[in-house]
């Protein structure tokens, strides 16, 4: 007679199902307990949810794939606190909505990049980043200076976000068209740009 093994490696379909099960559980011990876990479901001191102007850049932050060639996660190694500041707490992610983490650094991580340049000097970078990185391979971003900030949707990315959890008022929702008016994509990722990372003080 078969014993109760032997059944289960005789029949594929019935193993498939029990191995997924298996790594089912394993899979949910790992990621249920970061649903309830106070640091990584409570915003970092500071943190706030996007600005409409903000929030606009980082579409055109995932638009323009920046994500391919840049980080925004600091690992907790030495050399990567001394190059970028400290390293990056779960906390400072609760309102990303999707992640920017990215695996790639072709260029620099961004995380705490807020603050690290003037404007001024993000502008010119993003035209043409050969103009202040003479070496630089970073691709140039041009029509950002003459395409409109799109406000057309705001309003419900904003209502959305606000169901998944970022508490935007009614007024703020209100106010976001407004907010982009005259206000260029070039404006939008700068401004997203230079609070990237600022909530968290300790720095170097
Ligand atoms: C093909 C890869 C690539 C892409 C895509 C890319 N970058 Fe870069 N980026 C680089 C490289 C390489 C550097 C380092 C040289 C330099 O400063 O230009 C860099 C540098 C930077 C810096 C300066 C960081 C520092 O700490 O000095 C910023 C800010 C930046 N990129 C923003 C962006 C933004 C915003 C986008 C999307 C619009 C983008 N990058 C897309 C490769 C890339």
């Amino acid at each position: 007679m078969a014993t109760r093994h032997e059944i289960i490696e005789k029949n594929m379909g019935l193993m498939m199902v029990l191995i997924i099960v298996v790594i089912s559980i394993g899979g949910l011990v790992l990621v249920v307990p970061l649903f309830f876990m106070h640091s990584t479901t409570t915003p970092v001191v500071g943190v706030k949810p996007y600005s409409a102007l903000r929030l606009t850049g980082r579409d055109v932050y995932v638009r323009e794939g920046c994500a391919l060639c840049h980080s925004q996660m600091i690992r907790p190694f030495r050399a990567e606190t001394e190059r970028y500041g400290h390293y990056s707490l779960a906390g400072e992610f609760v309102y990303d909505r999707p992640f920017l983490w990215g695996s790639k650094r072709t260029g620099p991580d961004l995380h705490r990049v807020g603050g690290r340049y003037s404007s001024e000097w993000h502008r010119v970078h993003l035209i043409n980043p050969r103009d202040v990185v003479p070496e630089s391979i970073m691709p140039s971003y041009p029509w950002l200076e003459t395409t409109p900030a799109n406000s057309a949707d705001i309003e419900r990315k904003m209502i959305v976000l606000r169901k998944l959890g970022a508490p935007y008022t009614d007024e703020e929702i209100e106010e976001a068209p407004d907010s982009l008016h005259g206000k260029t994509e070039m404006d939008a990722l700068i401004a997203y740009l230079q609070e990237l990372g600022t909530a968290v003080k300790i720095r170097r």
